[in-house]
């Protein structure tokens, strides 16, 4: 490891590494919508009781249909589904219903959601607290239920070889990763 030379630049660089999800909602009309949301961190309540922490900016619909109905699913982006969460990206519900790109879509096991058929990680969620800070709403959300890919096989919630689950990783570009470097305590005396 060698000591690295940096710059100040100012604020107006906000990359933050981000794991990438899509976030599917119901419309009011009782149609679903989704959008690829990366503002995505996790806390934990006591115990077992972990809460996505989530950030959307402004009024689109996904935030308008939390907002409204308390509930959502969380969808892991694989990188097999760059095309649609590009797609889900770059429009806007309320420009019309996003029916350009074909996807399979069921309804969670635990909460009344949509998900997303190629996900191989979805997170059931519930809403329990909201926090509003300017034009953002960061919503903290109970997880109800997770959905795994059968083939993964995960001794426990720490052993997840994320090689196996391709997530993409978004910097305001979109990236894969590399390797299982080792777990906790693998580096250290
Ligand atoms: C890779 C990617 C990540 C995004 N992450 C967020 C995010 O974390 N929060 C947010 O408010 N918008 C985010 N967006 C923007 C919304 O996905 C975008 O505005 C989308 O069109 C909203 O769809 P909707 O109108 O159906 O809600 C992201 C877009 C992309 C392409």
């Amino acid at each position: 490891m060698k000591d690295v030379k940096r710059k100040s630049v100012g604020t107006h660089f906000s990359m933050c590494v981000q794991p990438a999800f899509i976030v599917g909602t119901n419309n009011e009309d009782g149609t679903y919508n989704f959008a690829p949301i990366t503002w995505v961190s996790v806390t934990n309540e006591k115990e077992n009781d972990y809460l996505l922490v989530i950030s959307m900016f402004g009024t689109k619909r996904t935030k308008q249909n939390v907002i409204r109905t308390g509930v959502l699913s969380v969808n892991l982006v694989s990188t097999d589904m760059l095309g649609l969460m590009d797609y889900f990206g770059t429009h806007h519900a309320n420009d019309g219903i996003k029916d350009g790109i074909s996807y399979d879509v069921s309804r969670g096991d635990v909460i009344d959601v949509p998900i997303l058929d190629a996900s191989r990680w979805i997170y059931e969620c519930e809403v329990v607290k909201s926090v509003e800070l300017g034009e953002s709403t960061t919503f903290f959300c109970r997880i109800r239920n997770i959905q795994i890919d059968e083939q993964l096989e995960c001794m426990d919630t720490f052993d997840v070889n994320l090689t196996k689950l391709e997530p993409v990783i978004y910097s305001g570009m979109y990236h894969s990763i590399g390797k299982l470097l080792g777990k906790i305590g693998d580096f250290s005396e």
